[in-house]
């Protein structure tokens, strides 16, 4: 079972009856703006939880997508991960998600920045990307406080609820971690 301590977040594994806490805040019509989805179902949910449990289990092992946990109480409020494209790759992308009732407390940047680090520091990447859409300021944000850079914006790429939305691609190098974690450091 992986985990990870962050300052104020257990990063750990998902297990199959944590379904009914992602489901709690994935009906959030906050949470849902930016998403496909209109609506999400028990049965959705259940099977969305199932998908991180098989690839939690893959022999390789490369999805680690993990959930946000507050470890005093052990609330699941979200979860985080980092996806390598196969094997042995150079490239992995990130992606992170959190109840609505906990937005604005760095929660997603600090889970975030933990994930990115394993992926340097242990899957031996050279180039974490990650991409979002446009309009979700949140999201662009986190990405920027992880020094992630914008390397593209792609005009009209998905539709849903209605209207066509761009999206933006971000990317942060090795070397450009390593320094900005050295400055980071330097600065405590
Ligand atoms: C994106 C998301 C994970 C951010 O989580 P979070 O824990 O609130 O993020 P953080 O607190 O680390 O950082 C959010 C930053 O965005 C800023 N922000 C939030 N809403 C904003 C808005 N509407 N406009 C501009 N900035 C905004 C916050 O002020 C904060 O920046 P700051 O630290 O400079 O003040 C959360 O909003 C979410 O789960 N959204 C729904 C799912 C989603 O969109 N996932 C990402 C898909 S790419």
């Amino acid at each position: 079972m992986m985990q990870r301590r962050t300052k104020r977040l257990l990063l750990r594994d998902f297990v199959e009856g944590d379904w009914t806490a992602v489901y709690a805040y994935q009906t959030h019509p906050d949470y849902l703006r930016f998403y496909h989805w209109d609506h999400r179902l028990p049965e959705d949910v259940q099977e969305f939880v199932k998908m991180f449990v098989r690839r939690q289990r893959a022999q390789p092992r490369i999805h680690f997508q993990l959930a946000m946990v507050l470890p005093e109480s052990g609330q699941l409020i979200g979860n985080c991960g980092i996806r390598p494209r196969h094997v042995e790759s150079y490239e992995a992308e990130i992606g992170y998600e959190l109840d609505p009732a906990y937005w604005g407390n760095g929660y997603a940047t600090e889970a975030a920045r933990a994930m990115v680090g394993f992926g340097f520091a242990e899957l031996k990447l050279h180039r974490v990307v990650a991409s979002c859409i446009a309009e979700n300021e949140a999201s662009v944000r986190v990405l920027r406080k992880l020094g992630m850079q914008q390397e593209g914006r792609l005009r009209e790429k998905e539709w849903f609820k209605g209207r066509w939305w761009d999206v933006l691609l971000f990317s942060v190098l090795r070397q450009e971690w390593d320094s900005n974690q050295l400055s980071v450091i330097g600065n405590q």
